[in-house]
């Protein structure tokens, strides 16, 4: 009897958890503290890939989320996450995710910047 009252009580603390959104990804910069390039970075974000992917938070939407993606050893693919797989992916695309190939390189640099901060 004891043990099923400390597993649901177990159960609920760790479904409070994932309902406040706490997992496993350490926190990403908080806005106020971007660097310029960062903050520039973030407007790339918000005008290139944000209508598929939340970087500030841990949920999918078209794509896999990128909070934390450099932080994490492997992206979503097994790929490892670093800015060469990532600029592959941005430059050339990935099923669904279409190429854009058209980033000024300065924006791409900011960009990762940014992501390097989530
Ligand atoms: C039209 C929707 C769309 C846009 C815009 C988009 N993505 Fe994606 N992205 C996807 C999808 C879908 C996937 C999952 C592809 C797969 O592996 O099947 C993905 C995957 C990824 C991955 C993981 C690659 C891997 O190896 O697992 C990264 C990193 C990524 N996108 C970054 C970006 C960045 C940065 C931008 C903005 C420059 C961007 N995406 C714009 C849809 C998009």
């Amino acid at each position: 009897m004891m043990r099923k009252i400390l597993f649901i009580a177990a159960t609920a603390i760790v479904s409070l958890a994932a309902l406040a959104g706490c997992d496993s990804t350490p926190a990403s910069k908080p806005l106020d503290q971007l660097t310029a390039q960062e903050s520039h970075g973030r407007e790339i974000f918000m005008a290139r890939c944000s209508a598929c992917h939340f970087d500030r938070s841990s949920q999918a939407l078209q794509g896999p989320a990128l909070k934390g993606v450099f932080k994490k050893q492997y992206l979503p693919s097994g790929a490892p996450a670093n800015d060469d797989r990532v600029t592959a992916t941005i430059l050339h695309g990935r099923t669904m995710m279409p190429p854009q190939g058209d980033i000024a390189p300065q924006d791409l640099s900011d960009l990762l910047a940014y992501m390097h901060s989530l």
